[in-house]
């Protein structure tokens, strides 16, 4: 029987393993996905472990999505763009295989929702770490854009959007005050997060009706940023169906099936709601 798993620290919260568990039965495979406890200093014996012990694939998570880098023999142009790896697949002849399915997932997520109405409109990203790099690159392949960065170190803006072919980086208070001249805005960082106190990145009063919203941010289902976009007619996406899909993603690489995302999101959703 194959298992597969998701390694980080903490662990017990993830949803990953239910989510794939569902999935297997819905496809009638017989495996199983387990959540592992993996401490920092723990990650080479670990991978070790899932090695010997025959997982046929894994599932990254904080903090270990960089550090696992070293660790494995090949990894795609995603996981080397963002540095950083979020599952890895056991290759037939037992190499690792890592890869980075987030800014892919967040765009499934996107057109799953919206189609492709985004495109050929002004894209505006908040933020430029790891999150904000692995979406600027997926949307930039999948035909979106200009793309315009933000965020409150400029400096980390303009080096992000020297990488990307069009983009362009802009201080936040300027992308606040010309909020109307986007029509895709998406929100890329951790501010809004349940127990963090830091409000939102920008107001979004100029927001026009009619722009997608959207916040990676999937606890709480509504933050504060997406509330505001909605009070002025946005249309908002919540970061459940980037999580989703980026784990349908992982699936769909270990199995080839790619599973009902819909009917996970909504269950996702009734569980957070
Ligand atoms: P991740 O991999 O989740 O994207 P990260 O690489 O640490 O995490 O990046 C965090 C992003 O959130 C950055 O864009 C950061 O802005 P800075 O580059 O200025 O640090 C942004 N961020 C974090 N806390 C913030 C806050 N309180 N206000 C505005 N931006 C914040």
């Amino acid at each position: 029987k194959k298992w597969y798993a998701v390694i980080g620290d903490p662990i017990a919260q993830s949803m990953s393993p239910a989510m794939h568990e569902e999935w297997f039965s819905d496809a009638g495979i017989d495996a199983s996905y387990i959540p592992v406890h993996v401490r920092e200093q723990d990650l080479s014996k670990a991978i070790e472990s899932l090695k010997r012990l025959g997982c046929s694939g894994w599932n990254v998570t904080i903090p270990h999505k960089t550090a696992i880098i070293d660790l494995l023999d090949e990894i795609d142009t995603s996981a080397r763009m963002m540095n950083a790896v979020n599952m890895v697949k056991v290759l037939e002849d037992g190499r690792l295989y890592g890869m980075n399915t987030d800014g892919h997932g967040f765009v499934r997520s996107l057109e799953e929702k919206y189609g492709t109405v985004g495109k050929g409109k002004n894209v505006l990203l908040i933020g430029a770490g790891g999150a904000a790099k692995g979406i600027a690159f997926a949307l930039h392949e999948a035909g979106y854009g200009p793309i315009a960065i933000t965020n409150r170190t400029l400096e980390k803006a303009e080096l992000l959007s020297s990488d990307i072919e069009g983009a362009s980086a802009i201080p936040l208070r300027d992308a606040e005050a010309n909020l109307s001249n986007f029509g895709l805005i998406v929100q890329t960082t951790s501010v809004g997060m349940n127990f963090a106190k830091e409000g939102i990145p920008l107001q979004l009063m100029n927001v026009s009706a009619g722009t997608i919203v959207a916040d990676i941010i999937y606890n709480p289902l509504r933050t504060e940023f997406l509330e505001q976009a909605e009070s002025k007619g946005g249309l908002p996406l919540n970061g459940v169906g980037m999580f989703v899909h980026q784990g349908a993603l992982s699936f769909e690489q270990w199995t080839g099936v790619y599973p009902n995302t819909k009917k996970m999101i909504r269950t996702i959703t009734d569980q957070l709601g």
